[in-house]
């Protein structure tokens, strides 16, 4: 298997495989799960970090190698303060009350996205829990972060033509797999089966290249009420699935 996704030689895929090693999902409905209940956006968030603890568990029990979740897209910006602040204190919430227990289970924790435009105290919190749990190998869990993927490719474009430029790479030298190497994703299992939650059938700037051969799975579950049954639908559905990575 090739960085990128694709099997290495055409027949050589993983049709066979049950269990996503990568497993990224758009947690999406927060807000509309409150407005059904009558209830301020926010709470749709409060509610949406059980469904974060439900699923981080229930993915390391799966056996899945790599969960990434989209916390916090580089467009979330556009939204009131109040809801941006909130969002920051869960965050940083979840770290401090879940730090010990997912240390003991054995999560390491990453981030992708520029967390420069953070607080430093979230910065300094994110930075602890990372250095924390850099050992561990049960399930790495990526918060996605101020993270857009066009933003994470025209990175990469820019590390490539920095190199070029100073040269120290051929641009003839340039293909998918030494593109891939300069995305925040490059020593992670390529992604597998990428969920999006509350019906909604779009991938939002998130994991795009690393998409190209993933299975998708759209689910109309709210986020806050994604739990290990809803996850084990979305794993039956990738087990059920033959990839054919573009051969037959
Ligand atoms: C989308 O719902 C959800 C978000 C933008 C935030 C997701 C964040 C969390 C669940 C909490 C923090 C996460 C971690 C990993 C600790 P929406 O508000 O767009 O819902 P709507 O489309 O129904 O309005």
């Amino acid at each position: 298997m090739s960085r990128t996704g694709a099997p290495a030689r055409l027949g050589e895929g993983d049709g066979g495989a049950t269990v996503p090693r990568h497993l990224a999902i758009i947690m999406d409905g927060n807000g509309r799960w409150a407005r059904g209940r009558s209830l301020p956006r926010v709470a749709g968030h409060r509610q949406g970090i059980e469904a974060v603890r439900r699923t981080v568990r229930a993915a390391g029990e799966a056996g899945v190698e790599v969960l990434t979740l989209y916390a916090f897209s580089s467009e979330n910006w556009r939204r009131p303060p109040a809801e941006i602040s909130y969002l920051m204190g869960l965050l940083t919430h979840y770290i401090d009350a879940e730090l010990d227990q997912l240390h003991g289970e054995g999560v390491r924790l990453r981030t992708i996205g520029d967390l420069s435009a953070f607080a430093p105290e979230v910065r300094d919190r994110i930075d602890a829990a990372k250095e924390r749990t850099a050992g561990n190998d049960r399930l790495t869990l990526v918060i996605a972060l101020n993270y857009g993927a066009r933003a994470e490719l025209v990175g990469a474009a820019r590390a490539l033509a920095r190199e070029a430029a100073e040269g120290r790479l051929a641009p003839e030298a340039i293909n998918e797999d030494v593109l891939d190497a300069r995305l925040e994703t490059a020593d992670l299992p390529p992604l597998d089966l990428l969920v999006r939650t509350s019906g909604e059938v779009r991938l939002s700037n998130f994991l795009l290249w690393q998409a190209a051969y993933a299975e998708l799975y759209f689910t109309p579950t709210l986020w806050p009420d994604f739990d290990e049954e809803a996850l084990q639908a979305a794993l039956a559905h990738y087990a059920g699935r033959q990839r054919r990575f573009g051969g037959l």
